[in-house]
């Protein structure tokens, strides 16, 4: 046996200093991808730029340390409830640090029941953040979410309050729109079920330059060897793609995390046809879509979208984070709107407040895309405590009452 690891050992070190030797990565995806780290070196701003980006942190390894960063020091008194979320059984779950680690146990009384530990994160944390722990090859949602505006845990979402869950399987299909890759094996689990054993060692966290650009291994080999060429070759160039391909690309993640898939998003390269991924969706979804993930339909059904030629990068730079940049999209608006006498007025004494650093609310957003309360994510504290709303702004860009 001891044999057999230290064999394996030289054979992976042997394999790891090809790698490098070679100048190939081992991406898990294959040859043909680069890795972001790969980008820095002729693209360094945008890299920098995007390591800051809500995209690039949707998902990690759930260490203490970030942990802290984002909730910061937990309470210590025991009597403190503040960090308790109770279920309607009377029991509750706390979430506690034990050396290097944090753990979310449910009690009964004073009686632990059960205790997983903090093992991967989905979600940046800019609104919320959930967490998984490993189970054999499972990866399973632990019950409390951290809800970042309110500053509290809470019942992780659609989890009933009857009593704490451990049992909600998390599939790749999260990781395809919150991650780079997952390798995975289904597996007949009975007559009628497949279950998923997911590859822990294969995950490319975050999303990454390659998910929107797609494979780029060759891009920087012939680039780094021909550094006199200032011309991109083997890269799909975004902006000479049509109008719907670039909307595509955007969809394949914001359009719904309800669709049925008919084959994984991992492989979507820009240039693919997003319909040749889903099955098509109910009616019923299409004219009430839901805040929550479907910015596409939104923005589609939008007299703005139908009457120009507007896409997702008419107002987001994909490379980076636009938190309290609400006067850069005002003035989005003002690119097309200029005609329009109330909007150029409050476009106006908007500037002037501006130079105050003091917006106030009234500025085009909180009246033509306000923010709404999902249908479909809700959190609650705990048995006996009404819903917390989640609230995020439409994209269906309209005249409101
Ligand atoms: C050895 C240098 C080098 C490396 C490494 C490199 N690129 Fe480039 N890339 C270039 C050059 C040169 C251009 C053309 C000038 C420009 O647009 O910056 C370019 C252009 C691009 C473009 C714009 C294409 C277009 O026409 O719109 C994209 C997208 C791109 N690179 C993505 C990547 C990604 C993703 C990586 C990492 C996986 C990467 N590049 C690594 C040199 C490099
Ligand atoms: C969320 C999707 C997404 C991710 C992730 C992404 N890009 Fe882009 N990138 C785009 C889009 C879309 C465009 C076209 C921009 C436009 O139309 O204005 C673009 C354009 C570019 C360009 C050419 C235009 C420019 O701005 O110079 C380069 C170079 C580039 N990206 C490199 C990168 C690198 C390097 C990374 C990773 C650090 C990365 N991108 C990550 C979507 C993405
Ligand atoms: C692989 C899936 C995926 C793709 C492709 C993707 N997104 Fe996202 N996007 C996400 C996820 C997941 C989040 C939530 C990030 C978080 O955890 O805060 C997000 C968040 C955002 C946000 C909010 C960002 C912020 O700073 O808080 C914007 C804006 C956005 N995406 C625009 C785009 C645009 C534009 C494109 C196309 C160029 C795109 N996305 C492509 C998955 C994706
Ligand atoms: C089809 C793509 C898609 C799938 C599948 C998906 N998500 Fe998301 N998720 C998003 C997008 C896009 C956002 C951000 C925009 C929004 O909320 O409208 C988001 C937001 C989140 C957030 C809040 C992030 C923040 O701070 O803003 C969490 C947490 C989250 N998702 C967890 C999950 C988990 C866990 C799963 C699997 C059970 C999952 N998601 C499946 C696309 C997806
Ligand atoms: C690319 C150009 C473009 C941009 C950017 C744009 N719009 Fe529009 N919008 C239009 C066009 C075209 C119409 C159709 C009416 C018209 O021609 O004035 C329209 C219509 C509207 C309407 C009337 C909607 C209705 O259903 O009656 C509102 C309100 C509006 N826009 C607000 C905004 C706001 C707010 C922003 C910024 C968040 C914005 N628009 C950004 C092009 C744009
Ligand atoms: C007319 C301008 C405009 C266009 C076009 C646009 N957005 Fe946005 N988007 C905004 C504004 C404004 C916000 C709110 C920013 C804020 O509150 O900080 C926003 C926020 C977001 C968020 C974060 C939502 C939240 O509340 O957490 C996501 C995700 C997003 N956009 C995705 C997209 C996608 C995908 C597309 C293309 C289908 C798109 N946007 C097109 C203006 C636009
Ligand atoms: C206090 C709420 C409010 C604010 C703030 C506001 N609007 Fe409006 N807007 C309205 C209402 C109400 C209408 C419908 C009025 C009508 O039909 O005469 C309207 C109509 C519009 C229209 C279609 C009719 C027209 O005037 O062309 C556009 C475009 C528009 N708004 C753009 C903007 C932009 C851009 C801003 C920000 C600079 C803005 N609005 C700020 C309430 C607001």
């Amino acid at each position: 046996m001891k044999y057999f690891v230290t064999g394996l050992l030289i054979g992976l070190a042997v394999l790891f200093s090809q790698c490098l030797h070679s100048g190939r990565s081992c991406d898990p995806r294959g040859g043909g991808y680069a890795g972001s780290k790969a980008c820095k070196r002729c693209h360094e701003e945008i890299s920098d730029d995007y390591s800051h980006s809500h995209h690039f942190q949707t998902s990690s390894i759930a260490t203490a340390e970030e942990l802290k960063g984002l909730i910061g020091p937990l309470a210590r008194e025991a009597a403190d409830l503040a960090d308790r979320v109770y279920f309607a059984d009377s029991s509750y779950v706390r979430v506690e640090e034990v050396p290097g680690s944090f753990l979310q146990s449910c009690y009964r009384g004073t009686r632990s029941s059960r205790s997983e530990r903090f093992d991967i994160a989905f979600g940046s944390g800019e609104k919320a953040q959930t967490y998984a722990y490993w189970k054999d090859s499972q990866l399973l949602e632990l019950p409390l979410t951290w809800y970042a505006s309110q500053r509290i845990w809470a019942n992780s979402p659609g989890f009933s309050i009857r009593r704490a869950h451990y049992e909600r399987v998390i599939t790749s299909r999260c990781f395809e729109c919150h991650a780079s890759y997952i390798g995975k094996e289904t597996v007949q689990s009975g007559p009628l079920s497949l279950t998923e054993k997911l590859d822990r060692n294969s995950i490319v966290f975050g999303i990454d330059c390659e998910r929107c650009h797609g494979p780029a291994a060759q891009h920087v080999r012939y680039q780094a060897e021909n550094p006199g060429v200032k011309t991109a070759r083997y890269i799909v160039p975004i902006k000479s793609l049509t109008r719907q391909r670039q909307l595509d690309i955007c969809a394949a993640c914001h359009s719904g995390n309800d669709l049925s898939p008919q084959r994984s998003i991992f492989s979507f390269v820009p240039g693919d046809t997003l319909s040749h991924f889903y099955f098509p969706e109910f009616a019923a979804d299409i004219r009430d879509p839901d805040v929550h993930g479907k910015q596409v339909q939104l923005l589609e059904s939008s007299l703005c979208f139908r009457r120009s030629t507007m896409t997702c990068m008419t107002c987001h730079n994909p490379h980076e984070t636009e938190n309290d940049k609400l006067a850069g999209f005002v003035s989005k608006c003002m690119d097309c709107h200029q005609r329009s006498a109330h909007a150029a007025t409050i476009f106006g004494e908007n500037e002037q407040k501006k130079r105050h650093f003091n917006l106030s609310g009234a500025n085009c957003l909180d009246c033509h895309m306000p923010l709404q309360m999902s249908k479909t994510i809700y959190f609650n504290s705990g048995s006996g405590e009404k819903n917390i709303p989640y609230f995020i702004r439409t994209h269906k860009i309209a005249v409101y009452k």
